[in-house]
């Protein structure tokens, strides 16, 4: 039988990685769990595009290179992404935990993340969503987000009304990046680079964990709340 979970009064996650390939569904997972616990989400996606769509820095040398990357499905330099996430962890809402979603995406963006965990409270964990590459096209294809950053999909996840956002009712859009060819792209990275990201949190047995994204959203975020707090050593685990 299932335990009742934890809410957010009696459980802070600390930091946590989704990790997964493009499509997984790190972002709606991200968005629950901030509801819940309320910690925030730490999307790097999420923040080149707010860059690269803001008309004041899309020229600048930041903005114009994450737009030439992002479009083609290419990863964005180390540096620079480090450099954005090193802002946002400043921030004061990160300190009772966060939910990283699409970072660390190489090796050398874990270990700067590493250096830069040292002198947090809890140590990082990371859940890898996993879901068959076949059904992760269908996901990119059918994605449609509101400005807002709000996810859906004309297949799996519809909207009320066609092309409307259910809470604000703004259009819903396409991202650019989310074409059959930049998708294989995209593949292509995770597989050359992220994927031995996701070997170096396995090698931490007791702060890793694998959950399957291949069902219903709604038993996905259930398996993840359970998975944290089994890493976390929650006595309700
Ligand atoms: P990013 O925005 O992170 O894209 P991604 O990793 O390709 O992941 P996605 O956002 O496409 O998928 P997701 O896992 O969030 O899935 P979602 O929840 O939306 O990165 C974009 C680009 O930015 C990169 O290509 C790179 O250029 C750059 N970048 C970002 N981070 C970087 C970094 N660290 N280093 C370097 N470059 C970086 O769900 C997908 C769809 O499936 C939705 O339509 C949703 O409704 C649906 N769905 C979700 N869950 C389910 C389910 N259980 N069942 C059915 N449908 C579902
Ligand atoms: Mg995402």
């Amino acid at each position: 039988m299932s335990k009742q979970l934890p809410n957010a009064s009696d459980f802070l996650p600390g930091p946590v990685l989704l990790l997964g390939a493009p499509g997984v569904g790190k972002g709606t997972q991200a968005k629950r769990l901030m509801e819940e616990f309320g910690i925030p989400q730490i999307s790097t996606g999420d923040i080149l595009r707010a860059i690269k769509n803001d008309p004041a820095k899309a020229n600048t040398l930041v903005g114009s290179k994450a737009k030439a990357l992002m479009d083609v499905g290419s990863l964005v330099p180390d540096d620079l992404v480090n450099s954005l996430v090193a802002d946002r962890l400043a921030e004061p809402d990160t300190q009772h935990g966060y939910i990283l979603d699409g970072f660390p995406r190489t090796l050398i963006q874990a270990e700067w993340l590493d250096r830069q965990l040292v002198a947090y409270l809890l140590p990082v964990v990371a859940v890898n969503i996993v879901v068959p590459e076949q059904v992760l096209l269908e996901r990119i294809t059918g994605r449609r987000i509101s400005p807002a950053g709000r996810i859906y999909n004309i297949y799996t996840n519809p909207p009320k009304t066609e092309g409307v956002c259910d809470v604000d009712g703004s259009k819903l859009e396409q991202r650019t990046d989310d074409t059959e060819e930049v998708f294989h792209k995209r593949m292509r990275e995770f597989r050359e680079n992220t994927a031995a990201v996701i070997e170096y949190y396995r090698e931490h047995g007791n702060r890793f964990a694998e959950v399957n994204g291949d069902h219903h959203i709604d038993e996905v975020t259930r398996d993840i709340r359970s998975t944290l707090l089994k890493l976390r050593h929650h006595p309700e685990a």
